[in-house]
């Protein structure tokens, strides 16, 4: 699985780091950091966040 998170329009809404914490991390109020080939421990709650995230931010390709 392979993500892009679209940086404008992410809000900072936070369910990603939440819901996936080893995969995305928020530096400041907008600044996210996030490991675009994704574990494969970790498909499943990165598909949550997908989900979760407000303004579907997170795009999720998968491979
Ligand atoms: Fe941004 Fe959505 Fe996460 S707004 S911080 S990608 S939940």
């Amino acid at each position: 699985m392979q993500i892009v998170v679209d940086l404008t329009r992410c809000q900072g809404y936070a369910q990603c780091v939440f819901l996936a914490p080893e995969v995305f991390q928020l530096h400041g109020d907008e600044a996210l950091l996030y490991t675009p080939a994704v574990p494969g421990d970790q498909v499943e709650r990165v598909r949550q966040a997908a989900a979760a995230c407000p303004v579907q931010a997170i795009l999720v390709g998968e491979e």
